[in-house]
């Protein structure tokens, strides 16, 4: 059974507000998602192991930490994960980014595969794949599936609003996969659209609508 980690973070929950708001426009959509996925990222690598470090601060020697070798990458799934990246980099900015293209058919719902490139050294990294809308699920499945074929150490999925169809498809299909939800929403519409959610992310990021 898969972790699934949903934030009651009180500054997650209010930038969520806002974000699902009609009225929020594009740039201030932009920094949201960026802040957002900031705050989750915190959450999403408390397991990063430390090591001891010498440091000399002006009073005396002292044993500190440092995060070890451990390496990750960030792999936003096209278009709307992209918004996430900006965010995750700011807390992490020696991460590596692969990417993974994917959109869904508007009439089957369906995922489609279009691009898919990952750091060459991915089986030495834990990933944690991005993405804002995890609604049925297929997209996340697939891409995570994706990755899966190039041996990372790790993975986790990070979403800004799960739909429990999504997360009950995505839990059963990749069950080792740490799942970090910002919010758990009511339900899809017959369109496969997350209510009460926030609209389409990737329109709503690149004002495309
Ligand atoms: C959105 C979203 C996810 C997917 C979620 O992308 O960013 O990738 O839908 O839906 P699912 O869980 O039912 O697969 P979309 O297909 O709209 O593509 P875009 O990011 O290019 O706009
Ligand atoms: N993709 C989106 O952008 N929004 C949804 O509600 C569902 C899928």
């Amino acid at each position: 059974m898969s972790k699934v980690l949903i934030y009651d973070h009180p500054l997650i929950q209010h930038k969520l507000s806002i974000l699902r708001d009609e009225r929020t426009g594009t740039k201030q959509f932009r920094e949201l998602i960026n802040e957002i996925a900031m705050l989750m990222c915190y959450e999403a690598t408390r397991d990063l192991e430390l090591e001891d470090v010498k440091v000399k601060t002006p009073m005396e020697i002292m044993t500190a930490k440092k995060i070890s070798g451990r390496k990750l990458a960030f792999v936003p799934i096209l278009r709307a994960g992209l918004g996430m990246v900006d965010g995750v980099l700011s807390l992490i900015p020696t991460a590596k980014v692969g990417h993974i293209g994917m959109y869904r058919d508007p009439d089957t719902h369906e995922p489609v595969d279009y691009y898919c490139k990952l750091p060459a050294d991915i089986p030495e990294r834990d990933v944690i794949v991005l993405d804002p809308m995890l609604a049925t699920g297929g997209s996340a499945i697939d891409a995570v599936s994706r990755i899966k074929e190039f041996g990372p150490k790790n993975i986790k999925f990070m979403c800004i609003i799960a739909a429990p169809e999504g997360v009950e498809a995505f839990t059963t299909a990749h069950p080792d996969v740490e799942l970090y939800c910002a919010a758990l929403d009511r339900q899809l519409n017959d369109h496969a659209y997350i209510l009460p959610g926030l609209g389409d992310a990737g329109d709503r990021i690149f004002g495309t609508k």
